[in-house]
């Protein structure tokens, strides 16, 4: 409620200096502690982790690589003890394995550069490149002050590019999602790329699968039906070698495959046979998170952003109301809503547009047969209906306690002056902003509200970034591109980043603690900060917010690094071991709110 708003304490933790070295930091009278590392065992009879003698089956038993989104769910309402879920978005083959990548020479506009010389992936790599992706629940627990895993929690599980999923909504089933593995069009094996995602009222995950383009190769005839689409999501992105092995991921020998990834995927990690859902109702694109809030009237609405340049902001509105005391019937209340897309106006007023197939342009005329259609091809819909055009949407956070919501532009150098509004009010947008929304009297179901710039960012002491932190931000406290946010038990807005590093702003991604109301308004302080080329993901308060659980992904990926180079050995510090992505638990010293 806004008087809790209003109350709500200001940030008191000493900052921390801005800079970049091979180690992360915290605010002092906090403590750091890794808590879960890449390779590190998720299951009583996990083998060891060797980085030299590496195999999928190890892998598929071991913590994955890149942790991203973290959630955690508490164990009977213990603020101390809960399943912790994490997204594994993708891997650095040429940090995982040994003798594989190295610096070599390319030669480009006639000068010769420095350049990563990637080995020839065997089938080997790729599997262990699969069991690495996806994500990991595992039961963890404070004892006497300290995080700990629960290597025989019950509930611990390995999701990986091969365990099997199933489609529901109004995709299950179509055309454009069989293929010669599964005609029935429901049947998916895996999940990549997830990125951000949300903990659901009822205690399930939901994973957001963003890039998944980049797991495509070959080649689509320009008569092919899926032709258009796949150009406007960027398919095939080519990036990994995954389709040398795996026919599904080319394109030319199973068109539809790409159609099965993109999607919002609910899991229940409460059981572990349970096959993970693609909800297809919350649309398909480049999905950076899904945070949900229950509406006053008991609706859930769930907010996504879709990260690429030029593309939308989203919520969706369950048809159906979540009831507490029945947690089976809430299992399908994804399946039944409405997603809308964002229209922001010069009037400072939001329209969220239905994407409706039948309403408006999206008929069959246009290419939309069914609501299937409009799913599938969600950024086309968009088009159609005129949404406005981003700066890289990526975390939207609702604030239950305010009725507002938190959008992370996260940048767009590609923004021409002509295309500047009021919404993405800066050409070649290098630092991105986070635009603040006011849903209506509080309610988030509401179609039309208002916005404000919060925060234009980059380095206020450079004139022409145009950045707006408040006078009281000091040398440390500005950042740039906005990712992943997080609120705190008092209402509190943290801001992770990715992409501040030496070159770009001579300092590492972080997490910035950001006072959105009163005087205060627009003033950031840094609170921690992650290793030389990694960037700061997944930030998650316990419900007391006495624990904030981080996220740190890619450490030592700065220059042209290799398994043998990297650019630190971040945290194991060890001749030999590979700097590995870790999440980290934060604690203050002696116990209490992180403040
Ligand atoms: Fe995976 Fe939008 O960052
Ligand atoms: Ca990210
Ligand atoms: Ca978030
Ligand atoms: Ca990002």
């Amino acid at each position: 409620d806004r008087a809790h708003a209003e109350t709500r304490p200001a940030f008191d933790f000493d900052e921390i200096e801005a800079g970049v070295d091979e180690t992360h930091h915290v605010a002092n009278g906090y403590d750091s502690d890794i808590l879960l590392r890449w390779g590190d065992k998720v299951f009583a009879d996990s083998p060891d982790f060797d980085p030299l003698k590496q195999s999928a089956a190890a892998q598929e038993k071991l913590f994955g690589y890149n942790n991203d989104y973290v959630g955690f769910i508490p164990l009977e309402g213990n603020p101390d003890h809960g399943l912790l879920v994490v997204n594994h978005e993708y891997t650095n083959a040429e940090l995982m394995f040994p003798n594989f990548a190295h610096i070599g020479k390319k030669v480009e506009d006639g000068k010769e550069e420095d350049a990563v010389i990637m080995g020839d992936h065997t089938q080997e790599l790729v599997d262990i490149e699969m069991a690495a992706h996806g994500g990991t629940i595992i039961e963890v627990r404070k004892v006497g002050g300290k995080w700990q895993p629960v290597l025989d929690g019950k509930f611990n599980r390995r999701l990986t590019a091969k365990t099997e999923m199933t489609v529901s909504g109004p995709a299950a089933g179509h055309d454009r999602l069989k293929t010669n593995e599964d005609p029935t069009g429901t049947k998916v094996f895996g999940t990549i790329n997830n990125c951000a995602g949300g903990v659901t009222a009822w205690g399930t995950w939901l994973m957001a699968e963003e890039n998944i383009n980049n797991y495509f190769s070959g080649e689509l005839k320009q008569d092919h039906p899926e032709y258009a689409a796949y150009e406007r999501y960027g398919i095939p992105g080519g990036e990994f070698k995954w389709a040398a092995f795996y026919d599904r991921f080319d394109i030319a020998k199973e068109p539809n495959e790409a159609n099965r990834f993109g999607w919002v995927v609910e899991v229940d990690p409460f059981n572990p046979s349970s096959k993970p859902v693609k909800r297809t109702a919350l649309g398909r694109f480049k999905h950076e998170g899904c945070e949900s809030v229950v509406n006053k009237d008991g609706r859930v609405v769930v907010y996504c952003g879709d990260d690429e340049r030029f593309d939308y902001v989203y919520k969706f509105v369950t048809a159906g109301k979540f009831n507490p005391d029945d947690r089976a019937a809430n299992m399908t209340l994804l399946d039944n809503g409405t997603l809308h897309v964002a229209k922001f106006s010069e009037d400072g007023t939001v329209e969220w547009m239905p994407l409706i197939h039948g309403q408006g342009p999206l008929t069959a005329e246009n290419g939309f047969a069914s609501q299937a259609d409009v799913v599938v091809h969600t950024r086309l819909a968009a088009d159609l209906l005129g949404a406005t055009k981003m700066d890289r949407p990526e975390d939207v956070q609702p604030n239950p306690g305010t009725g507002k919501v938190y959008c992370m532009l996260t940048n767009n150098s590609k923004r021409k002056d002509e295309q500047v509004d009021k919404a993405n009010p800066r050409a070649k947008n290098k630092f991105g902003h986070i635009i603040e929304i006011t849903e209506t009297d509080g309610d988030f179901a509401s179609t039309k509200s208002t916005w404000e710039v919060l925060l234009k960012c980059g380095d206020p002491d450079v004139a022409e970034v145009g950045a707006s932190f408040s006078t009281a931000t000091t040398k440390n406290g500005w950042f740039g591109m906005p990712d992943n946010c997080a609120i705190d038990a008092d209402g509190r807005l943290w801001v992770a980043t990715d992409g501040n590093n030496e070159k770009a702003t001579g300092r590492t991604d972080g997490i910035w603690a950001v006072e959105t109301e009163g005087e205060m308004r627009g003033t950031s302080k840094l609170f921690f900060r992650v290793p030389v080329g990694a960037e700061m993901c997944g930030p998650c308060f316990n419900p007391t917010s006495d624990t904030f659980f981080v996220a740190v992904q890619h450490p030592g990926d700065a220059g042209l690094p290799t398994f043998e180079t990297p650019a630190t050995r971040w945290p194991d510090f060890k001749d030999g071991m590979p700097p590995r992505p870790s999440v980290v638990a934060i604690t203050k010293a002696g116990g209490g709110k992180i403040a």
